[in-house]
């Protein structure tokens, strides 16, 4: 009876909230194919010229502008409850995501030139970058102070362990930019690498013993990806495994670092227990269109459950720091391959930026998930954390490469179609301050286990 009431209050809501994620799956399933190319060539083949088919209307404008906040409020206040229970009765931890940029006059930490494993794509300053307004920001949470980057401290927290990376080219990312960081103490050494594209590497810092690497797996899940050389253009998921290649090596692994999101935009067929549930945006298919927030969710409970699954069942496996890096928002204001698609040259202001609907409910799903993990199956060794970049990232349109992904790209003058990638990050930039805060995380993490 209660069910019936619950159901026949909130039958309008729930009617509009379904047109509304309707409308959202219409929007982003345009971006998707403009984004395709950065995604599916995200390490070094420049992407091949998207021609008329896939050059979207100003499909991001058009985003921003019918998003609204109304229903993200909705649910979430469950996780803040799981995140109370979660916390030991020490002092009050710092909330890193709750701050702002401010003004920071000092370097990068650094170079563009000096540091060797940068990707081209995301070395804006050897391409030509000329503002470099946008290095000298820093992120100040209002609770607490994030220390500058500190490679040495974290070599030594990182001594004879394992730090992976796992995920899409975001994580390639957020690699990168460790890698540099550390660089700056002890040069890191490449001692193994697999792969189209080299998308699994390992690297060693011989004075610690410190290894780190990272594994593409851009849903965690089982999954076939999509290629256009193969005319293949759905991506394949398989909800209820994991993906083999990085959780066969689970067990060697001591800091693991989840960071996926954006290939879930794209046109997808989805399989669970060998059921076909739906797909996203496969219109000239029989199958019903689900959209994917419902579907990262479950790849997420898959891989977290997976995860503590292994660590209790593997007997002499060491403690284990499990983080989840939350999802990274775009800055594309109009088609991605027009001049000036992410043109900002400053951080947007307080109050100036909401979030997309789009970006919330996927920060929402992984942070979520981070917390039933965490009360499912913290406390043996096992930590959760989510590393909330997603309001970071959300106020930072001017860190991104825009035209610079290419070297030199205004040589002959601005043409009216450039590539630009407005999702990847400039190094050194923003995401430099992700790292600061992984190093804190992982301060905190063996402070309360010794
Ligand atoms: C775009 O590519 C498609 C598929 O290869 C082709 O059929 C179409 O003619 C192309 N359009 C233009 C404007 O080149
Ligand atoms: C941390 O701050 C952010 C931004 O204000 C907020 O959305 C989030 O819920 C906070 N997290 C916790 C665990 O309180
Ligand atoms: C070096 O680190 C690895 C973990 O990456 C560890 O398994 C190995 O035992 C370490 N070697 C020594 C000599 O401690
Ligand atoms: C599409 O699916 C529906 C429901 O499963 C079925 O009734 C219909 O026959 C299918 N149409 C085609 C063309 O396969
Ligand atoms: C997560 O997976 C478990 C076990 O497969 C299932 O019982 C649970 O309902 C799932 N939760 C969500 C939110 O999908």
């Amino acid at each position: 009876m209660g069910t019936h009431l619950y159901h026949h209050h909130n039958t309008p809501k729930t009617h509009h909230l379904l047109l509304k994620k309707l409308i959202i799956w219409a929007l982003y399933t345009i971006i998707p194919l403009a984004l395709l190319h950065l995604y599916l060539f995200p390490l070094f083949s420049p992407p091949p010229q998207p021609n008329a088919t896939l050059s979207p209307s100003s499909s991001s404008s058009s985003a921003s502008s019918t998003t609204t906040t109304t229903f993200t409020s909705s649910s979430s206040s469950s996780q803040a409850g799981i995140a109370e229970l979660k916390k030991r009765p020490s002092r009050p931890r710092c909330n890193y995501s709750d701050g702002q940029w401010v003004r920071h006059s000092g370097e990068p930490r650094y170079s563009g030139t000096g540091c060797k494993t940068i990707k081209e794509g995301q070395n804006c300053m050897a391409h030509g970058r000329p503002d470099t307004g946008y290095l000298h920001w820093r992120w100040q949470p209002k609770q607490c102070a994030v220390p500058a980057f500190d490679p040495a401290a974290f070599l030594r927290l990182i001594e004879n362990r394992h730090l992976a990376f796992i995920g899409d080219s975001m994580a390639r990312n957020q690699l990168e930019s460790l890698l540099c960081l550390l660089a700056t103490a002890e040069e890191p050494e490449l001692v193994y690498r697999d792969g189209e594209d080299n998308k699994f590497r390992r690297w060693v810092f011989r004075g610690r013993n410190a290894t780190v690497s990272v594994l593409w797996s851009p849903f965690l899940v089982k999954g076939v990806e999509k290629s256009e050389a193969t005319g293949q253009y759905h991506n394949n998921l398989y909800l209820e495994s994991v993906n083999e290649r990085w959780a066969s090596e689970l067990d060697g692994m001591d800091v693991v670092v989840f960071s996926v999101g954006h290939w879930y935009l794209h046109p997808a067929f989805y399989r669970e227990n060998g059921v076909v549930l739906g797909c996203h945006h496969c219109p000239e298919f029989n199958y019903t269109e689900i959209g994917f927030f419902d579907v990262f969710r479950k790849a997420l409970n898959t891989t977290l459950r997976e995860v503590s699954r292994r660590h209790d069942s593997s007997p002499g496996t060491s403690e284990k720091l499990v983080v989840v890096t939350t999802f990274s928002p775009a800055h594309f204001e109009g088609e991605w391959d027009k001049a000036g698609a992410c043109p900002k040259k400053e951080p947007y202001k307080e109050g100036e930026k909401e979030m997309e609907y789009m970006d919330a409910e996927m920060r929402k799903i992984e942070v979520e998930e981070v917390a039933a993990a965490a009360e499912r199956g913290g406390g043996k060794g096992l930590r959760f954390e989510a590393l909330d970049v997603t309001k970071m990232a959300l106020m930072r349109p001017d860190g991104h490469p825009g035209p610079y992904m290419h070297p030199n790209p205004f040589a002959n003058g601005a043409q009216e179609r450039m590539q630009n990638d407005c999702v990847h990050w400039c190094l050194p930039g923003p995401i430099d301050s992700w790292n600061e805060i992984l190093l804190e995380m992982m301060r905190r993490w063996k402070g309360e286990s010794k």
